[in-house]
C-alpha cells in the first residue's frame, strides 16, 4: 500500500478494488461533469477512473491525480484497457505538484476528503496548476440530515457496525461486500471520522477482510466561497445538483461549484 503522507482515506486494498470492480465507469456523474470541462483537464481523486477512463475514451486529454496509489494502480489499468496512457501522480490535492498547467481541473466525491486542514491549501494548489481562465469544477455535500443531529447534541458515536453488507460478484468469480459507519464527530474541527469494513469470499469462504478508516471535512458554503476567493478564484458559481438551480435551504444537499482563475489582462 503507498499512500499520500497525512491524508487519512480509506480507498485502498480491497476498498481500491470495490471502485474498480463493483462501482465501475461511467454513469450521471460522468455525464454532469463531461459538460463542463474544457482539456487538458486534470482530474484529482480520480480514484478507479469512473469519469477520468470515459473522458478519456472520448478524446478528453486529461490527466489523474489521487492520494491513493492503490486506486491509480487500478485507473492506470483500466485506461490501459482500452489502450489509453494519460499520466498519473500520487499526490493529494494540498500537495500537488504537477508542471503541466490545466484549462480544467475537476474533482467528483473528493473535496474534503483527508482532513479540514487540507482543504484551503488544496483550493490553492488547484488555482497554481490552472491557465489562467481556467477553471475549477467540483461537487460538494454540505453537511444537513439526519447524520449531522451533533451540531445540537453529542452524537452516540461509534456507531455499530452494521449487518454484513450484500456480496457483490467480482470478475474473477469471487465476492466482496462493503459496509461502514461512523466512529466520531468534533464539532470544533469539524472533521468526522468513518470506518470501512471489506470483506473478500473465495468459492463461497471468507478469504480476507480489511478495515481502513477515512476523515471527512465538513466544509459549509460561506466557508468554501471565502477559500475561493482568498486563493484567487473569480466568478465563482454554486447550483444544486439536482435541480440545477441555485441551493435551497433545508433542500440542497450536493452542490455543483465552479471557479475561475482569472484570465491575464
Ligand atoms: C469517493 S472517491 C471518488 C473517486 C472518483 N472521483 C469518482 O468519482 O469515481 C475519492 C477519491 O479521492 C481520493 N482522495 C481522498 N482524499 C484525497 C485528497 N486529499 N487528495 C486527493 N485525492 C484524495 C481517494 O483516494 C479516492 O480515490
Amino acid at each position: 500500500m503507498s499512500e499520500s503522507a497525512s491524508v487519512t482515506t480509506w480507498h485502498y486494498g480491497l476498498c481500491a478494488r470495490y471502485w474498480s470492480e463493483v462501482v465501475g465507469e461511467g454513469g450521471e456523474d460522468a455525464e454532469r461533469f463531461r459538460d463542463l470541462i474544457e482539456a487538458p483537464a486534470l482530474d484529482v481523486g480520480c480514484g478507479t477512473g469512473r469519469l477520468l477512463v470515459p473522458f478519456a475514451q472520448a478524446g478528453v486529454d486529461v490527466d489523474g491525480a489521487d492520494a491513493s496509489a492503490d486506486m491509480l494502480d487500478y485507473c492506470r489499468s483500466n485506461a490501459a484497457r482500452h489502450g489509453l496512457t494519460p499520466a498519473f501522480y500520487v499526490q493529494a490535492l494540498h500537495e500537488l505538484d504537477i508542471e503541466r498547467r490545466y484549462r480544467t481541473i475537476y474533482l467528483c466525491g473528493t473535496l474534503g476528503l483527508g482532513g479540514p486542514a487540507f482543504v484551503g491549501p488544496g483550493i490553492e494548489r488547484a488555482y497554481e496548476h490552472l491557465t489562467p481562465g481556467g477553471r475549477l469544477v467540483f461537487d460538494h455535500y454540505l453537511p444537513v440530515g439526519r447524520d449531522f443531529r451533533g451540531w445540537i447534541e453529542p452524537p452516540n458515536l461509534p456507531q455499530a457496525w452494521p449487518e454484513e453488507g450484500p456480496r457483490e460478484p467480482l470478475p474473477d468469480g469471487s465476492e466482496i461486500s462493503m459496509v461502514s459507519r461512523r466512529v466520531a464527530f468534533d464539532p470544533l474541527t469539524q472533521e468526522t471520522m468513518s470506518e470501512i469494513r471489506l470483506r473478500l469470499y473465495e468459492n463461497g469462504e471468507l478469504s480476507l477482510e480489511e478495515t481502513y478508516p477515512l476523515t471527512n471535512s465538513i466544509v459549509f458554503w460561506l466557508e468554501l466561497e471565502r477559500m475561493l476567493t482568498t486563493a484567487g478564484f473569480v466568478d465563482i458559481t454554486c447550483i444544486d445538483w439536482e435541480t440545477r438551480e441555485p441551493p435551497e435551504p433545508w433542500q440542497s444537499r450536493r452542490l455543483l461549484i465552479t471557479a475561475t482563475r482569472p484570465a491575464l489582462p
